[in-house]
C-alpha cells in the first residue's frame, strides 16, 4: 500500500466491503485503522458506539463528515505514517470540506495528548483508547464550540464488554474478539503500557456471548486478543477463570469454530494451555510467541523476564506436547547496547527454533519508556539496518524451507475470500496459520476445504482443492492417521 495515498486513489485501494447500513441524513464517519489487531477490534467498537448515536459509516473519505484515524505509537515510523495521512485530510478539509471533523484516536492520541493539538493544527478530536464511549459527546462539543475536544483518560475497568462491535470491514468468516485491555509488563522498549494503561480482563460471559453470536452469524474463526492473553484472569461466581479455561470454553461453543489467539507472552505459557491445543481439535495448532531477542543479557535489558534457555525449553515443551505446532515470533534488531556477538545470538536462535514466520523490526526508541530513560540508543542506524537485513534474509530462507516441506501434504483450509491474483482464486489459512491459494472451482468463503499443497513461496502455499470437509471430520481423519 502506498504510504501517502491521495484521497482520489484511496477508493481504489483494497477497501473491504462495508456491511453496515448507511443511515440516511446522518453524519457520515470514515475510520482508518493503523497498528495491531487490537486497534482493528477497537475501531469496530468505535463504529458500534457511533452507529448507536445515529452516525452513518462510509468507506469513502470524500463523502465523510467525520474522519477518524485510529493510530499506533509502537515505532517512530508508525507515527510518521499517521502524520502523513493527517496532512492529506487537512488539505482536503481546507480546500474542499471546511465542515469536516478530523479526529485522532488510539495509542498516538494517548501518548501525545494535548501536544498533538499544538503539533497538528486543524485537528478537532484527540481521544485515547479508553474514552471511546465519550466520542459522540466530544464530536458534538467540538462542533458546537469550534474548539478541539480531548479525552485521554485511561481506565482501570473499561473493557467495552457490553458493546457489540460493528464488523464493518469484515470478510464474514474470521473475527477478532478482544478479551482484555492494557498491559502491566513494562518491557523496556515498549510504549503500550503507557498508551493502553493497566491490564484488565473482560468478563467471561460477555466473551462467550460474543463468540456465540458470531457463530450464529456464520463466522467460522475467532482470534481472541490481548497484549498478553496468558495473564487473562476473571473471577466469576467465586471461581477463577484463567486463559486456558477461557480458551477451552470458547472451543466448546461449536465444533466448527476455529479458535486462535494473540499475543501470548513466553513468560507464562503454561502446560495447561498447551494441553488445550492438543485436546481441542478446533483450537488451532499455532502460537505467536514473541521472543524479541536471542541473547539472555539483552533479554534482561529488555526486561522480558526469561532467558534464551528458558525460551528454547518452552519451544521444546510446546513441540513435545503438541506435535506439529506452528510457531511465529517477533524480533527486534539493534536494541540499546546490542553487540555483534549478541546479534549473532538472535540469528542462532532463529536457526535453532526454525519459526514458521517472524515479524522483524528495527529498534525505535519511544519517549518515556524504561529504555529511553535508562539506556542509550547507541547502535548506529546503518548497523541496525544491516542486522535487521541479516535477520530477514535468514528467516525468509527458513520460512521457505519450512514451506517446502509442506508440498504433498493435505491441509484443512478455511476459505476467507478471493485470492489476490484474481477472481478465479480463493485463499484461506491452514490450522497452522499458513496462507494457501487455490483454484476457486465451486468453493465459497466460510467453507472448510481439504487442499493438497503443490507449491510455495516463503510467505504463501499454493495447492489443489480435494473437496469440502468439516472441522470435526478433518479431525477424525487426522486422528486416524496418527
Ligand atoms: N504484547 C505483545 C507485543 C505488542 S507490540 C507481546 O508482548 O508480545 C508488537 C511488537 O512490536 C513487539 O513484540 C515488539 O517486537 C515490537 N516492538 C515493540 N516496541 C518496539 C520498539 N520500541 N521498537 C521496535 N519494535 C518494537
Ligand atoms: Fe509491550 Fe511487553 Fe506489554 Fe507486549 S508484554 S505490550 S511488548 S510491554
Ligand atoms: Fe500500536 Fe497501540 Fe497496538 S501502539 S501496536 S496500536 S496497542
Amino acid at each position: 500500500m502506498n504510504l501517502i495515498p491521495d484521497l482520489e486513489i484511496l477508493d481504489e485501494l483494497d477497501v473491504p466491503r462495508l456491511t453496515v447500513r448507511e443511515c440516511e441524513g446522518a453524519r457520515k464517519v470514515y475510520i482508518e485503522t493503523y497498528g495491531c489487531q487490537m486497534n482493528v477490534s477497537d475501531s469496530e467498537i468505535v463504529a458500534a458506539i457511533l452507529q448507536a448515536h445515529g452516525f452513518g459509516l462510509t468507506r469513502n473519505p470524500e463523502e465523510a463528515d467525520v474522519v477518524l484515524l485510529n493510530t499506533c505509537a509502537i515505532r517512530e515510523n508508525a507515527e510518521q505514517k499517521v502524520r502523513h495521512r493527517l496532512d492529506v485530510f487537512r488539505a482536503h478539509k481546507r480546500k474542499r470540506r471546511p465542515g469536516l471533523q478530523i479526529g485522532i484516536l488510539g495509542c498516538m492520541a494517548e501518548r501525545l495528548r494535548h501536544k498533538l493539538l499544538e503539533q497538528e493544527q486543524l485537528v478537532d478530536l484527540v481521544v485515547g483508547p479508553d474514552a471511546y464511549r465519550d466520542l459522540p459527546r466530544l464530536l458534538e462539543e467540538a462542533e458546537a464550540t469550534g474548539q478541539a475536544a480531548v479525552n485521554v483518560q485511561l481506565s482501570r475497568e473499561e473493557t467495552y464488554a457490553d458493546i457489540a462491535p460493528v464488523r464493518y470491514d469484515s470478510n464474514g468468516v474470521t473475527a477478532y474478539v478482544s478479551i482484555m485491555r492494557g498491559c502491566d509488563n513494562m518491557c523496556a522498549f515498549c510504549v503500550v503500557p503507557f498508551t493502553r494503561g493497566r491490564e484488565r480482563s473482560r468478563p467471561v460471559q460477555s466473551i462467550l456471548d460474543e463468540c456465540t453470536r458470531l457463530v450464529e452469524e456464520g463466522y467460522r474463526e475467532v482470534t481472541v486478543l490481548g497484549q498478553n492473553v496468558n495473564s487473562y484472569r476473571y473471577v466469576a461466581e467465586g471461581t477463577v477463570v484463567t486463559f486456558p479455561e477461557l480458551l477451552y470454553r470458547i472451543s466448546q461453543i461449536s465444533p466448527e469454530l476455529r479458535v486462535r489467539y494473540s499475543t501470548s507472552h513466553p513468560k507464562d505459557c503454561s502446560d495447561e494451555l498447551l494441553y488445550v491445543h492438543r485436546e481441542c481439535h478446533n483450537v488451532c495448532n499455532y502460537i505467536h510467541l514473541p521472543v524479541q531477542h536471542g541473547n539472555t543479557e539483552v533479554l534482561r535489558r529488555m526486561r522480558r523476564t526469561y532467558t534464551r534457555e528458558q525460551y528454547l525449553a518452552l519451544v521444546e515443551r510446546a513441540r513435545r506436547i503438541v506435535p506439529g505446532i506452528a510457531l511465529s515470533t517477533d524480533v527486534i534488531a539493534g536494541f540499546c547496547g546490542e553487540t555483534e556477538a549478541e546479534h549473532q545470538d538472535t540469528l542462532s536462535l532463529l536457526e535453532q527454533v526454525r519459526f514458521d514466520h517472524a515479524y522483524m523490526f528495527l529498534y525505535s526508541e519511544r519517549p518515556g519508556t524504561y529504555a529511553a530513560r535508562k539506556y542509550k540508543d547507541d547502535v548506529p542506524l546503518e548497523v541496525k539496518k544491516r542486522r535487521l537485513q541479516e535477520i530477514i534474509e535468514l528467516q525468509t530462507r527458513i520460512s521457505l524451507e519450512n514451506n517446502r516441506k509442506e508440498i504433498g501434504r493435505v491441509h484443512t483450509v478455511l476459505i476467507e475470500g478471493p485470492g489476490k491474483r484474481g477472481p478465479d482464486q480463493l485463499c484461506g489459512r491452514t490450522d497452522t496459520n499458513k496462507m494457501v491459494v487455490f483454484e476457486r472451482q465451486t468453493f465459497h468463503p466460510g467453507e472448510y476445504v481439504l487442499v493438497r499443497i503443490t507449491d510455495c513461496t516463503s510467505a504463501t502455499l499454493f495447492g489443489e482443492p480435494l473437496g469440502r470437509t468439516t472441522l470435526a471430520e478433518a479431525a477424525r481423519l487426522e486422528a486416524g492417521r496418527v
